[in-house]
């Protein structure tokens, strides 16, 4: 276990990872009734954009770093910047598990799983003022295996995985039919890498043949797809995705596009909308 989200934290990919998630996690608060959500790889939670790690890559400059003193944002972007907006300031980043517990109502329930041995514990050290938050440290599959459907039958997961496994996209594969038994109606966020070698449409492919209604796909793109040996994009696939979601993220594509200095933004229902 190489990958260190601390690299990468606050990059483009993150913005729109959560961006979308805060997108839904504010649509599931619509309704009074409570929620769970499973975060199978949480990572740390927090992150320093001041750190040895960030420092390397400067990654976030690119990323987020770019919506600093923009005073011109559309609302679709602002449940995911009134979180971050702060932490930006002190040049801190709130990761995933950070960012859904805030988000969360008291009567909600996160569940955030990490299985790096120390990473594991700086989550829970990041996360211990979050007490409708419980943290996890079991490999991620298992991690949803053990949690769905939770008794609140609402619900998202977020699998985020660091694709260092060559098998990862066959093991994604092979884990979103058991999704689909065991609860066809949560709200799945899959998150993938775009690079010209990886059998992404494979990946399109198995998640069509699910038949879970409202699977939508978006990529934001820095380079074109096709281009070898670079990280050209990020792409989510989001499963039974909440109403005004997709309608809401293609309304920002553009000014994602103009602030990050993307390629392309673009999007497509891969089942019934
Ligand atoms: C991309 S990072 C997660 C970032 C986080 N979701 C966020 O948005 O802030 C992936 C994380 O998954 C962890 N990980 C790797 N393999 C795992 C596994 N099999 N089960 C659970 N976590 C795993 C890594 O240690 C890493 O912290």
């Amino acid at each position: 276990m190489n990958y260190r989200h601390a690299y990468h934290a606050g990059n483009f990919a993150d913005v729109m990872k959560h961006m979308a998630l805060a997108l839904c996690l504010t649509y599931l608060k619509k309704k009074e009734t409570p929620f769970c959500v499973i975060d199978a790889h949480g990572g740390i939670g927090h992150y320093n954009l001041l750190g040895d790690e960030a420092s390397k890559t400067k990654e976030w400059q690119d990323g987020v770093g770019r919506f600093m003193g923009d005073e011109d944002m559309p609302g679709e972007f602002l449940p995911y910047w009134m979180q971050v907006e702060d932490d930006l300031a002190r040049y801190q980043y709130p990761g995933s598990p950070t960012l859904i517990a805030r988000l969360l109502r008291p009567g909600d329930r996160l569940i955030a799983n990490e299985l790096h041995p120390e990473d594991v514990l700086t989550l829970e050290k990041n996360m211990a003022s979050f007490t409708h938050a419980r943290i996890t440290h079991m490999d991620a599959y298992e991690c949803i295996r053990a949690h769905v459907p939770p008794p609140e039958k609402r619900g998202l997961v977020l699998i985020d995985p660091p694709f260092e496994k060559k098998d990862e996209f066959d093991t994604l594969c092979t884990q979103m039919t058991e999704w689909q038994k065991r609860w066809p109606t949560g709200v799945y966020m899959l998150w993938y890498p775009i690079k010209s070698h990886l059998p992404i449409s494979e990946l399109v492919s198995a998640a069509m043949g699910l038949g879970i209604h409202r699977t939508w796909q978006c990529e934001c793109l820095k380079y074109p797809s096709d281009q070898p040996d670079t990280f050209n994009g990020s792409g989510l696939i989001i499963f039974n995705a909440p109403f005004t979601v997709p309608e809401s993220i293609q309304n920002i594509f553009g000014y994602l596009k103009t602030q990050m200095g993307l390629y392309d933004c673009r999007s497509s229902w891969l089942t019934s909308a």
